[in-house]
């Protein structure tokens, strides 16, 4: 058991995280220092082939004491340490959200501690703080995930605007659809990822949607046909003789706009940093081609590392800490939303 430092100025967060299928509790310091963020996920999922909603609230009412009791015994921190209570509230899954939300409400009242609410999308791109002390804004984040693609612009830390967003369908919701007409199972990234290491990209030139001339909008529905087609066209021999040069051939097609929009948004408006963010932000192939591509225009590129990449309840707590600091708490009757988006709340 670890024993809380003595001379720590920083007021702690205690956070929840249960928008999806991974239930987690953090503690972190309003310094951005993470000192506990537990995680438990819910494989009962697996047999499914995707999140079944109902399940996954169920299991986070499972686990939710359970782990916050886990995450003060293991942190040696007691709620008397704690100085607000932080929860996500959307977007996400209604169910898991109020599951959070109402354990988060119960805690922070029984306690006498403010309630601070978090929008999830903000929670990813503030996981970059935890572990890059040098990020400036202004900035400009590019939040992927299973159900986001966006490209969120702060002109400050609690000012930001949506410059860039998917027409149809999600960065990651591709790669977990190629995935599975693959035959590779869920959640497909990470499959896809590792595969692709040991392919060719040039294999299939599959379309890229929307050159950067044109906006700096994403689309990955007509890339989602063209891959059904494509496979539907193969002799299952073809397939899996040549998976790795497939999946490099799909990543490729996925991840380019993405850098080539990134990259020319935030030179078009001088933008120092980028910060990449969300599931899809641990692609190997996003975080390597967008560092080259934005060197070259003297921008600089930070992302979590892989765990903070996930759903978790440090990212959480660190988005509630500006909110915090500045006293914008949340009444006890806020409620959540599945409303898609980086929406301020
Ligand atoms: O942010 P996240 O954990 O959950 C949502 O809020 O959606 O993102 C999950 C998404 C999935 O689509 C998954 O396939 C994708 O992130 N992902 C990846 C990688 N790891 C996870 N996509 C590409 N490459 C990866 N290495
Ligand atoms: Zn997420």
């Amino acid at each position: 058991m670890l024993t809380r430092p003595e001379n720590t100025k920083a007021d702690a967060i205690l956070a929840f995280e249960s928008s999806c299928d991974d239930t987690s509790v953090a503690i972190v310091d309003t310094n951005y220092q993470v000192i506990i963020n537990l995680l438990s996920s819910q494989p009962e999922h697996l047999a499914f082939g995707g999140v079944l909603p109902e399940l996954a609230s169920r299991l986070h009412l499972k686990n939710i004491l359970l782990l916050t009791q886990a995450a003060l015994q293991q942190s040696g921190y007691q709620l008397k340490d704690i100085s607000a209570v932080a929860v996500s509230v959307n977007p996400g899954l209604i169910g898991s959200l109020i599951v959070g939300l109402s354990f988060a409400k119960s805690l922070a009242w029984s306690v006498s501690l403010p309630l601070i609410t978090v929008n999830h999308m903000l929670a990813h791109i503030f996981a970059n703080f935890i572990e890059h002390k040098d990020i400036q804004v202004p900035m400009l984040a590019l939040v992927v995930s299973g159900g986001h693609t966006e490209l969120v612009h702060f002109k400050s830390l609690t000012e930001f605007s949506i410059v860039g967003k998917t027409l149809d369908d999600a960065a990651g919701e591709c790669f977990d659809k190629a995935a599975k007409l693959l035959g590779l199972g869920f959640p497909g990234g990470p499959i896809i990822d590792k595969l692709a290491k040991n392919g060719n990209p040039n294999f299939i030139n599959f379309p890229r949607a929307l050159s950067p001339k044109d906006n700096f909008n994403f689309s990955y529905s007509g890339l989602k046909t063209a891959i059904r087609t494509w496979i539907s066209n193969q002799a299952p021999e073809t397939i899996t003789a040549n998976l790795p040069d497939i999946a490099a051939s799909v990543q490729q097609a996925i991840v380019e706009p993405l850098v080539n929009k990134t990259v020319l948004w935030a030179y078009k408006n001088k933008i120092p940093f980028i910060l990449l963010a969300g599931g899809v932000a641990a692609n190997s192939a996003l975080r390597r081609q967008m560092e080259i591509k934005a060197a070259k225009y003297g921008i600089a590129v930070r992302y979590p590392s892989l765990s903070l990449c996930m759903d978790n309840a440090a990212m959480v707590a660190a988005a509630s800490i500006p909110k915090y600091l500045s006293g914008n708490y949340s009444s006890l009757s806020a409620n959540a939303f599945s409303l898609k988006g980086t929406k301020e709340l």
